[in-house]
């Protein structure tokens, strides 16, 4: 477009991002759009499948997301570790333990993501590695929803440990010190290849690649190792 070829930051960028990733990416375009007042952006937050699917229908400019689909030709680049972690009531018989053997998981119940999420598939990539069966006594599509039903006393899960970027220090919630965890996985940015990045698509790539390692974990581990 004319606004690319005079380098003008004016324009659309449409984003695709897994939910864990909404933990940080608003905040990232909370300054990049600051910088560049000129963008509008779209941000559709999905589970994995169903941003594979976007992908495959070429509707975004650029993708945030830990597990990059092999079979789609995408320009990737590696932006932030996102640790998965088993988190419990803080009440929870299991947050007092210091160090919890993974069978251990088996006994007590478990809250499970949709199935298309890629948070429970890399749990159950560990689970089917080591042989554990969990209890699965709900499944819910949504990352905050976990977080309360946790808080209600209806189980331990696994989650990203950014999603407890939202809790204060008065959180319910801890982390358990479980072996095999955390779950260490990255979030990749990337786009099709092929597909011509805009003058804005481009900039913000470079943004985020230079802000996401100023982006810290929630502190919730250290509270609950000291508590241990
Ligand atoms: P999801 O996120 O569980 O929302 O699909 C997976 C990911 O972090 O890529």
């Amino acid at each position: 477009t004319v606004a690319d070829l005079k380098g003008i930051k004016r324009g659309r960028l449409r984003l695709g991002v897994v939910t864990t990733a909404k933990y940080f990416v608003p905040r990232v375009l909370g300054s990049f759009c600051q910088r560049y007042p000129d963008v509008d952006i779209a941000l559709q937050v999905t589970n994995h499948q169903k941003l594979v699917r976007r992908m495959q229908e070429n509707l975004d400019d650029l993708y945030i997301l830990s597990q990059p689909p092999t079979d789609i030709d995408l320009n990737t680049h590696r932006v932030l570790e996102n640790p998965l972690v088993v988190i419990a009531h803080r009440d929870h018989p299991l947050a007092k333990k210091s160090h919890i053997a993974l069978k251990q998981l088996q006994d007590v119940p478990f809250i499970m993501r949709e199935s298309g999420s890629g948070t429970r598939r890399a749990v159950q990539q560990l689970f089917n590695q080591y042989k554990i069966n969990v209890q699965v006594r709900l499944e819910l599509g949504s990352n905050e929803a976990i977080k309360q039903a946790i808080a209600g006393g209806l189980g331990i899960s696994i989650l990203s440990q950014h999603t407890l970027n939202t809790e204060g220090d008065r959180s319910e919630l801890a982390i358990l010190n479980v072996q095999h965890f955390p779950i260490q996985t990255h979030w990749y940015a990337g786009y099709v290849r092929g597909k011509q990045l805009s003058v804005i698509t481009q900039t913000f790539l470079d943004y985020l690649l230079a802000e996401s390692p100023k982006i810290t974990l929630p502190h919730s581990l250290e509270q609950s190792m000291k508590s241990a």
